[in-house]
């Protein structure tokens, strides 16, 4: 264990943490205690490759709970917490935010009382070199017109009780450097993609819905723009700001790489119909289908939907050196390929019968393959 730093991951479960924290560990510079509630988002399956591992430790909880979030704070002695922890999904939200309030605002002020608490009794050396990473996302900026890009200096404009969560606890960070000296750092980025991701987001619900011959269902005229990153690339920039930023830093993080959902969907139609195309799956070539494009659906917009994001990441290229690696057509097949050769994954996150699908109607691809 010797120069092995010892770092709390809160959501360490879900989707970007599940790739962040196995990029900590295989980093090898790092001990990671994972604090997860294994909600909904959470998927059991994610790093039991993990599991035995002498850097890591999974500890089951809810990061609103004071008691034990100082616990380990007490027990393990973090020189640094990366703070993922949240619900993150749009369209819940809409539905209901009241665990949005919890979790994304109490719980992150929960984990910042808690963190200056401990912060407060270390030596000068630990105090200065302690680092409380906060991940939010580009959502707090609002939506942009057809024009500009999200960076450090734009003013927060949440439109979704989600962004709305994210916003108030960015503020409850931001406060905490400023009136405490707890030195914390914010990163700002945009949507991600990639492995892990829970099938309620667009790109990995588009994919199992192609597969199993269901509607993929685009909202209002599909027009609207995200900037994608691959996830791993998320994960570099985030590692490298908690080494590299100084306190009270914000980095924007992004892809510069806009797309308009519509585009996405049929990008991954074509992948699919390229790798798995409809005609050799028995389910599907009874249904009568050609191309996955046939499936596509325009349907009722979101409320509130913001129309478009991008974020200007010269900051953190400039001053940290980072830089996204992973192109969108490079990532999204590889996405797409993870997907498919993750059957019991995908059976544990949408408990379904996603497993027993890929045997029946995929199977003859591995056996192509031998
Ligand atoms: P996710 O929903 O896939 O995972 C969230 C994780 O947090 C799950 O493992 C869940 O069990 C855990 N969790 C939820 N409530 C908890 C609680 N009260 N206590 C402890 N653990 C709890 O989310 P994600 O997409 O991996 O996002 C991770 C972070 O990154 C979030 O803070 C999100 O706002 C931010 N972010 C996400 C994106 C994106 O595109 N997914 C982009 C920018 C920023
Ligand atoms: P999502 O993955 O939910 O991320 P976010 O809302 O945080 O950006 O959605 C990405 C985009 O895709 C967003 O503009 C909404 C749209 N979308 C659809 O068109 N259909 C869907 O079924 C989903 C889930 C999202």
């Amino acid at each position: 264990m010797a120069g092995k730093q010892t770092v709390i991951v809160t959501g360490g479960s879900g989707f970007i943490g599940t790739n962040f924290v196995r990029l900590l560990v295989k980093s090898g510079g790092y001990r990671v205690v994972n604090l997860d509630a294994l909600t909904y988002a959470a998927n059991a399956l994610s790093l039991v490759d993990l599991e035995g591992h002498p850097d890591y430790v999974f500890v089951k909880g809810s990061i609103t709970d004071r008691e034990l979030v100082s616990s380990l704070f007490a027990k393990y002695q973090p020189v640094g917490v990366f703070h993922l922890a949240a619900e993150s999904h749009v369209d819940r939200s809409i539905v209901n935010a009241e665990d949005f309030v919890q979790t994304n605002v109490v719980g992150t002020y929960t984990m910042l009382e808690s963190a200056r608490a401990y912060w407060k009794g270390l030596s000068d050396e630990k105090k200065h070199s302690f680092r409380f990473l906060h991940v939010s996302t580009d959502e707090v900026f609002g939506s942009l017109g057809e024009t500009g890009y999200f960076n450090e200096e734009t003013p927060y404009a949440p439109n979704s009780p989600y962004s709305a969560s994210k916003a108030s606890s960015d503020h409850f960070v931001r406060a905490f450097h400023h009136t405490y000296g707890l030195p914390t750092i914010i990163t700002n980025c945009s949507n991600n993609y990639g492995p892990y991701q829970f099938p309620e987001k667009m790109i990995p619900l588009m994919i199992m819905n192609a597969l199993s011959g269901k509607p993929l269902p685009v909202y209002g005229d599909g027009m609207n723009v995200r900037d994608w990153l691959y996830v791993e690339d998320h994960c570099k920039a985030v590692k490298l700001a908690f080494e590299k930023g100084q306190p009270g830093d914000v980095y924007t993080i992004g892809g510069n790489n806009e797309q308009k959902n519509i585009d996405v969907v049929n990008q991954i139609c074509v992948i699919l119909d390229d790798i798995a195309p409809p005609v050799e799956i028995p389910q599907l070539r009874e249904q009568g289908l050609k191309s996955y494009r046939e499936l596509i659906r325009f349907v009722t917009d979101r409320p509130g939907h913001d129309r478009r994001y991008a974020i200007d990441s010269t900051r953190i290229r400039r001053e940290l050196g980072w830089r996204a690696e992973v192109g969108f057509e490079a990532g999204l097949r590889r996405t797409i390929e993870w997907y498919l050769s993750n059957p019991d994954w995908v059976d544990r996150a949408s408990g379904g019968s996603f497993g027993e699908w890929i045997q029946k109607n995929y199977a003859w691809r591995a056996e192509e393959s031998k």
